[in-house]
Parts: C-alpha cells; sequence; structure tokens
C-alpha cells in the first residue's frame, strides 16, 4: 500500500513559531514533526510515500529527509500553491496513487502506537468489498476541535467538523484509508465557510455511500498544530524512536 502525507497548511494557530518555518520541522520529542507520521508508515511496511507541502518550505523539507533512504522511506514531494484544505492537497497525489487503495496521514499527528493492524484490516476491507473508506477514532475530551463522527448504531451516519454541539465524544484522527474513488468524490467537493475543501466532507461522501468503516484507537494520540497540542505531544513522544534512529534519520 502506498503513503501520503500532508503538511501543507499555513500553521497560523502557531504563529509566530511558523512565521519563518514549517510546523512540521518544529521539533516533537527528540525529532522533527514530519518525522512521526512517517515512521507510523514506514513500521506498517509503507514505504512509498508522496509529501505534499507549500512552496515556501519545500526547500527546507527536501533538505532534511532528502530521498528518504536514511528513514527506509521511497519519497516523492508535491507542491500545493496555496493551503486550499487537506482534501485539495489530497487531490494532488491522483497520480501517484494511481488505482490503489491507499492511506493518508496527516503531518502533524502524533501517536502511541503503530497502525499495521489497521493497514492490513483496511486490505481485509478492500479484499472482501472492493471499494470502500477506513477513518481511526480517538475518545477525547474536547470534540469540538475535531472532525466528530455521529453514530447510528456502530455505523458512522456522518462527520461534522468542529461542530458546536458534538454528536459523540470522538475524535476523526488525522489517518484515513481510501480507494482510488476518493478523487473523484474529491473532484465534486464545494469549499466550506472557511475556504477550504474538508477532508470530513470526503468521509461523508463515503458514510453515504455505505462504505465508511472505522477502527477505535486505544493509544494516546495528538494533533500537535496547536500550542496546547503541541506542548502534548512533545511530553508523550519525548524519546519516541530514538531506540532506532538515534541522532541519525535526517539526509
Ligand atoms: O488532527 C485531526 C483533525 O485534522 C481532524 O479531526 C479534522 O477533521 C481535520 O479537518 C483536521 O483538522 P485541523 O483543524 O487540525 O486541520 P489543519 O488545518 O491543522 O490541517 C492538518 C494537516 O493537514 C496539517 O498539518 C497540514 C495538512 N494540510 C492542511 C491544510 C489546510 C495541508 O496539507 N494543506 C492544507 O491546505
Amino acid at each position: 500500500m502506498k503513503g501520503v502525507v500532508l503538511a501543507g497548511g499555513t500553521g497560523s494557530r502557531l504563529y509566530p513559531l511558523t512565521r519563518v518555518t514549517n510546523k512540521h520541522l518544529l521539533p516533537v520529542g527528540r525529532y522533527p514533526m514530519i518525522f512521526h507520521p512517517l515512521m507510523r508508515l514506514r513500521r506498517a511496511g509503507v514505504t512509498e510515500v508522496v509529501l505534499v507541502t507549500s512552496p515556501e518550505h519545500m526547500g527546507d523539507v527536501v533538505n532534511l529527509l532528502g530521498s528518504g533512504s536514511r528513514l527506509g522511506l521511497d519519497l516523492t514531494y508535491r507542491v500545493q500553491d496555496e493551503p486550499g484544505g487537506i482534501a485539495q492537497a489530497l487531490s494532488l497525489c491522483r497520480n501517484f496513487v494511481g488505482n490503489d487503495p491507499f492511506v493518508v496521514v496527516l503531518g502533524d499527528n502524533v501517536l502511541g502506537s503503530d497502525i499495521g493492524h489497521e493497514v492490513k484490516a483496511f486490505e481485509q476491507q478492500i479484499h472482501e468489498h472492493g471499494a470502500g473508506a477506513r477513518v481511526l477514532l480517538k475518545e477525547v475530551h474536547d470534540p469540538e476541535r475535531y472532525g466528530v463522527p455521529e453514530f447510528d448504531g456502530d455505523r458512522i451516519l456522518r462527520v461534522i467538523e468542529k461542530p458546536t454541539n458534538p454528536p459523540s465524544s470522538y475524535s476523526v484522527i488525522g489517518i484515513y484509508f481510501y480507494d482510488s474513488s476518493v478523487f473523484s468524490f474529491v473532484d465534486k467537493l464545494k469549499p466550506s465557510e472557511r475556504g477550504e475543501l474538508e477532508i470530513s466532507d470526503v468521509s461523508n461522501a463515503y458514510a453515504e455511500q455505505g462504505t465508511l468503516t472505522h477502527g477505535v484507537l486505544t493509544s494516546w494520540w495528538g494533533d500537535a498544530g496547536t500550542f496546547d497540542g503541541l506542548e502534548e505531544a512533545n511530553k508523550l513522544a519525548r524519546d519516541l524512536f530514538y531506540e532506532e534512529l538515534g541522532n541519525e534519520g535526517a539526509r
């Protein structure tokens, strides 16, 4: 399975830390934030990865990661000219992905466990049903900050992006599994009120079609895109991957 890491956007919630550098290059534990999604993919056996970032920071990201070989990855890069939303960044990966199912990880998501079993669960879903998508959920105390699932029994009816009145106490975390028909859904999306193509609307297209499954994460998880999230991720991921990478890992 191929992987996609989305590391565009403005990082405006972390200004001025992100005024001259990309959010995903800020430290989380011993490594730049972007190592975390990349290492989770590698440990799940996903080594062919496309990384999307903004034109301002592409040079720094490539300087850090190069071909990806030190991390055991084969990296391809795509530029997102304007921060038009997560789903817009995803649309840039169409040619890289081709007709195969794939996994997307948001560049600011940091988690305490591997995702190999989730990759397998999605491969099984595709094997049995030929199509669909899968999202991962985590129970949180502040769901209004995230995409939140509304359930009908055990099935996700829809996902509401940053709802004022969350319909459940779960967050849809930034790891998504899709078949290649996702790109035809993205083509039909309209920008939200904040002017972005929303990833939650992509989940909703699959939910409407009845092909959206989900898993629940039991380890810790953090979205390091805010000051609180960054601080927490730094504490939780303090020594993560150090045994494996030591002071290496960069180009
Ligand atoms: O962390 C999980 C949450 O991530 C989900 O629960 C939400 O449903 C999802 O919309 C997203 O919410 P955020 O508000 O945290 O998204 P953010 O704008 O911080 O973008 C997350 C990552 O996506 C960011 O680290 C880089 C990438 N991105 C974002 C935008 C807006 C891009 O590559 N391009 C973009 O234009």
